[in-house]
């Protein structure tokens, strides 16, 4: 137990769902997109969540994100139940402990890739002498230094996500998710950014990767089902 009594005092554990629901209210109805889940991610950790279209992938995703609050049962990270935390106090979380990376990249067109990579900072108050030592390690970490200038429109689909992911690292969160992050790929380029998620998991971070192509499979450490909201002690 953590030390206010909920989730695990494991430092190596970076996210945790207790119980941890979600339900919506649908036209008089009540859609249950993820049943009570109770799920651990563990620094330097690639984890893989496989799941068809509709079965909870991205409501799970967005719960441990704090983007979505559950229903039942709670989320913690790094040990704090985000229950306890005020609206300002979570929105610092997001801010700097949680790095999103989504299928379309969600690129500003008009911003270069230097100026996308800058924007989760512009948040912080931040010298310009630290926002330029930030881009620029975020810029190493995916190798695309030389393309700094390039609009995302100038970019493969690969170096998009790549930049994508620059963007989601810059604030040195230590987790990252990933919502299909290679669902817009071709293959060349799948290798390439699960590699990019590999070695970031390497480094320490927790990665969880949320998919419905069993083609990822080898790049992770460890594999969960989704099928209708729940986990399942595995694949049907
Ligand atoms: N905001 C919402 N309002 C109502 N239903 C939703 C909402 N978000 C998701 N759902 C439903 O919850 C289920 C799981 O959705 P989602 O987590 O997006 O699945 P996946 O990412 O695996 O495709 C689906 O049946 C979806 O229609
Ligand atoms: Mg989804």
């Amino acid at each position: 137990m953590g030390k206010d009594g909920v989730g695990s005092s494991d430092n190596n554990v970076i996210a945790e769902l207790i119980g941890a629901s979600k339900k919506f209210k649908l036209g008089g109805k009540e859609i249950v997109a993820l049943h009570q889940t109770d799920l651990k991610i563990y620094k330097g950790e690639l984890l893989l969540i496989v799941g068809p279209s509709g079965s909870g992938k991205t409501t799970l995703l967005s719960l441990i994100g704090c983007v979505l609050y559950p229903t039942e049962g709670c989320v913690c990270l790094q040990g704090i139940n985000t229950k306890d935390l005020s609206d300002k106090e979570l929105a610092r979380l997001r801010r700097k402990e949680i790095g999103f990376v989504f299928q379309q990249f969600n690129l500003i067109a008009p911003l270069n890739s230097e100026e996308n990579i800058r924007v989760p900072l512009s948040l912080n108050k931040l010298s310009r002498d630290k926002v330029k030592e930030k881009v620029e390690r975020a810029f190493k970490l995916v190798g695309l230094e030389e393309r700094r200038k390039s609009l995302p429109k100038q970019l493969s689909g690969g170096e998009q996500q790549r930049i994508a992911i620059a963007r989601a690292l810059v604030i040195d969160p230590p987790i990252i998710l990933c919502d299909e992050p290679t669902a817009s790929l071709d293959v060349d380029s799948i290798d390439v950014v699960l590699g990019e998620l590999r070695h970031l998991a390497n480094s320490g971070k927790a990665v969880a990767v949320v998919t419905h192509d069993t083609r990822l499979e080898k790049y992770a450490d460890r594999i969960i089902f989704l099928q209708n909201g729940k986990i399942q002690p595995k694949r049907e």
